[in-house]
Formats: C-alpha cells, sequence, structure tokens
C-alpha cells in the first residue's frame, strides 16, 4: 500500500509555480493577480479563503479578500463581481460558495465572467470540460488528476467509481475520468443516493473516487484488494482533542480500507491540498492569458 501524499505534492507544485512567477515578472511580466469574495462567516468558508489567500503569497500572487455580511444583497454582490470582471488588474476571481439562501449561487456564478473563472464553476467552463476544450477546471477534480499523474497510476480502460454527483466534485470527477487523455480513458460509473447497487459497483471498482460527504462510508467489504481510493470527504466532527474542538473526516473507513488499497489518499493531507494548489494553477494560466486573451 502506497499512500499518496498530497501534502508534499502540494508543496512542491506551489515551489514550481513560485518559480516560473518570478521568472515572468523578471522578464517584465505582470504578477497573477487572485481576488475572492466571501459573504459571512462559515467556519469552512472562512478557512478555506485563509488558506487560498495562504497560498497565493507562497505562489508569488497578488491576493484581494473582499468580504460581505451575510445579509449583503444579490443585487450589492452582483455590482461586486461586475466590477471584478471589468478590472484589468485582477486575472481571475472566485466567489466562495455556499452564499446565503437569499442569494442565487448560480446567478452569481453566470455573473462572472467566464474568462476569470478560475473554480471553473460557469456553465462555459464545465460545458467545455465536457466535450474536451481547453477550460478552467474546477479545483478538486483538477488536484486529483495531477495526483493520479504524479503517482503514475495507470487509468486507461480501468472501471472507476465516482460516489457523488455534486456539481464541484462527482460530475466533473466523472468527465475528466472518462475523457479521451492520460489520465482518463476509464470506465466511469457515478453512484449516489439512489443507486441501487452502490456496494457492487465499488466492490469492481479499479478507482473509487469517494466524494459523498458521509464519514466512514467506504468499508474494507466494499473495496477490492490492490484497488485505487480517492477520499474527498472533509466531513468536520467534534474532537475535543483538537484545539479547534473539531477534526476532518474523511468518506473513507481509513484504517481497514488501506491495508487492501495499492494507492490510497488520507484525510487529512490527501485531496485537500491539492485543491488549493489547482486554484493557484489556474490562477497562473489566467494570469498568463494561456486560455482565454
Ligand atoms: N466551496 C467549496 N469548495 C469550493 C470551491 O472550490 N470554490 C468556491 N468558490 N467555493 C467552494
Amino acid at each position: 500500500m502506497q499512500l499518496i501524499d498530497g501534502k508534499a505534492v502540494a508543496a512542491q507544485i506551489k515551489q514550481e509555480i513560485a518559480a516560473e512567477v518570478e521568472q515572468i515578472v523578471a522578464a517584465g511580466g505582470k504578477r497573477p493577480h487572485l481576488a475572492a469574495i466571501l459573504v459571512g462567516h462559515d467556519g469552512g468558508s472562512e478557512t478555506y479563503v485563509a488558506n487560498k489567500v495562504k497560498a497565493c503569497e507562497v505562489c508569488g500572487f497578488k491576493s484581494t479578500l473582499i468580504r460581505f455580511e451575510a445579509d449583503v444583497t444579490e443585487a450589492e454582490l452582483l455590482n461586486k463581481v461586475e466590477e471584478l470582471n471589468q478590472d484589468a488588474d485582477v486575472d481571475g476571481f472566485i466567489v466562495q460558495l455556499p452564499l446565503p439562501k437569499h442569494i442565487s449561487e448560480q446567478k452569481v456564478i453566470e455573473a462572472i465572467d467566464y474568462r476569470k473563472d478560475v473554480d471553473g464553476f460557469h456553465p462555459i467552463n464545465v460545458g467545455r470540460l465536457n466535450i474536451g476544450l481547453p477550460c478552467y477546471v474546477s479545483a478538486t477534480p483538477n488536484g486529483i488528476l495531477e495526483l493520479l499523474s504524479r503517482y503514475q497510476i495507470e487509468t486507461s480502460g480501468k472501471k472507476c467509481v465516482v460516489l457523488g454527483r455534486s456539481n464541484i466534485v462527482g460530475k466533473p470527477m466523472a468527465a475528466l475520468m472518462m475523457r479521451k487523455a492520460q489520465p482518463g480513458d476509464a470506465t466511469v460509473t457515478v453512484c449516489h443516493s439512489h443507486s441501487k447497487d452502490l456496494v457492487k459497483e465499488c466492490q469492481e471498482a479499479d478507482i473509487i473516487i469517494a466524494a459523498i460527504g458521509r464519514p466512514n462510508f467506504v468499508t474494507a467489504d466494499m473495496v477490492k484488494e490492490g484497488a485505487v481510493i480517492i477520499d474527498v470527504g472533509t466531513t468536520r466532527v467534534p474532537d475535543a482533542t483538537k484545539k479547534s474542538g473539531f477534526r476532518l473526516n474523511g468518506d473513507v473507513k481509513f484504517d481497514e480500507v488501506a491495508p487492501k488499497c495499492s494507492f490510497i489518499t488520507p484525510v487529512p493531507g490527501g485531496v485537500g491540498p491539492m485543491t488549493i494548489v489547482s486554484l493557484m494553477k489556474n490562477t497562473l494560466l489566467a494570469g498568463k492569458k494561456a486560455i482565454y486573451d
């Protein structure tokens, strides 16, 4: 069994990005600039956005954090999105999700100029991903692809089960794994809360990508000997021994599943750090105008 060290890979990629940024700046180019909009004070969102700002520093990017209270109106938020669309200094930006209930997330996402949509959530980027055109790929699936690639895990012709069908992870992950590409070329099955034979599907899988947000859902009996397990779960569970009062729990019952695997990602330290690095890669692409100009 080999542990997939997302934390180490992420640190290495950030150094690669930082080196490229210094080259760009030394050659008279512009330092990439990421802006992030954070609405309200959700604990998870606060942490994610703080980590994104920190990662920008490590990569040598400029970053701008724009905060609104949870009672911001949809119109005010849309105005800010439009302002960032027009701001030539901002290469890419994100609106941290979830948003308060009185604001339509879809409306906000569609208001973002797709050429600055480094989250890859705009329908144009989603559509382009699905037909194999260059686009911003959403961060978590892209981070997983990077791990599969760097660990030289064969995906061609393999049976890949994706657990979960969210717009952010499950759906784009399935699209990427079935792409005519490396990593890719897999036979993909997407399972969700209404799937009948979820356990059987998992038992037959060479690769399981678990993104359903149910702690310890994937147990040893569901996993084939030698399978590759990618755990996207990051559910906060109370833990009195932690300073924060909680710990992150994956979708996979790690202790019993790990001995059966060829490769497995831990939680934390697996997929999580790669998600932020993927956003940094998209920001670098945005700065270079590599996908859209
Ligand atoms: N909320 C959870 N994941 C993400 C993400 O990747 N981007 C944004 N903007 N919000 C999120």
